[in-house]
């Protein structure tokens, strides 16, 4: 009787709302993308999907509350490229991406942009260089701790220019953002998804763009790679996830209503303004999430480890 009460209620699922978890502030990259993409799935599920802010520690906290959910469906998780990240920058972490999750797929993959308060004194990258190099005491480089991607794409920046800046780290990029627009922190790397509005609005003096190519919404402004960083490429990629367990009709939901919510007009015009590329279906999978998932964690392991940075 038990397995069939089980079996009912997956069919049934919803019967209440569902809450997506992001590990980073409200108003951030990665909130931003998930309330974008909360109503066409609440919508597509019948349910509202509730969004829960879990901070701290670069995502880590949320990634273990949501390891330690129960696999019913009612907890899922939108992490990006920090569920990669996190295994290298920390010697202990109390979860294990590849053994805790279930995998409803890739989502959307964001650029990032490296940015400077209005009026830091580098008007270009070649200044910023010469500035950061003979005041880098007096730098600050904002990120959202170790394991988000601001935190990633300002080492690889402080490593490829070979210096170290005073890093200032915040429990996401939407309060990073709030200091830098308010003149206390002088740089920032940060994804395209909140910063966009602010360089069309010229509120932030922008050095570049973390892609190999340029992006096409803002031409005019040179990557890093082609400035001299050669190779830099860092990509915000997010992924969306449930806990180990939870059952196959209730992933084969969730991927379902992913699918309905990215072909949504508005989320993709809005992806579209904010220079980020929705994946293929194929990627949009349980198989896409976890392959790249993978080669991810095997892409970036040996950098970490290299650049010698943990937490313990
Ligand atoms: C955020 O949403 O605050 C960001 O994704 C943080 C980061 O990883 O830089």
């Amino acid at each position: 009787l038990g397995a069939h009460a089980a079996a009912i209620s997956e069919i049934a699922y919803p019967e209440k709302p569902v809450i997506l978890v992001v590990p980073f502030a409200a108003g951030g990259p990665t909130d931003v993308v998930a309330r974008m993409i909360a109503i066409p799935m609440g919508k597509a599920l019948g349910q509202s999907v509730l969004i829960e802010n879990t901070v701290g520690a670069g995502g880590t906290i949320a990634a273990t509350r949501v390891a330690r959910a129960a696999p019913n469906g009612y907890t899922i998780f939108l992490h990006h490229i920090g569920m990669a990240t996190a295994p290298a920058l920390y010697r202990k972490l109390s979860f294990d991406p590849l053994k805790d999750f279930e995998y409803v797929g890739q989502v959307v993959d964001v650029p990032m942009t490296l940015l400077a308060r209005k009026d830091f004194p580098a008007n270009n990258f070649d200044e910023l260089l010469s500035y950061v190099r003979t005041n880098k005491d007096k730098v600050s480089l904002a990120n959202a701790g170790l394991g988000a991607v601001s935190h990633l794409c300002g080492l690889m920046f402080m490593s490829q220019i070979g210096v170290e800046l005073n890093t200032i780290p915040y429990k996401g990029t939407g309060p990073a953002m709030n200091d830098l627009l308010g003149g206390q922190v002088d740089l920032l790397c940060d994804q395209t998804t909140q910063t966009m509005p602010m360089i069309k609005e010229g509120r932030l003096k922008v050095y570049g763009v973390t892609t190999l190519k340029r992006l096409g919404s803002l031409p005019n402004v040179a990557t890093l790679d082609e400035q001299g960083l050669k190779g830099f490429e860092v990509k915000a990629w997010h992924g969306m996830y449930a806990p180990k367990g939870t059952p196959a009709p209730v992933m084969d939901k969730l991927n379902a209503a992913l699918r309905v919510a990215m072909l949504d007009p508005m989320v993709k015009q809005r992806m579209n303004d904010l220079s980020s590329d929705i994946v293929p279906a194929d990627k949009m999978t349980p198989a896409g999430l976890r392959t790249h998932l993978e080669a991810e964690i095997g892409k970036w392991g040996p950098v970490i480890k290299k650049a010698g940075i943990y937490a313990d």
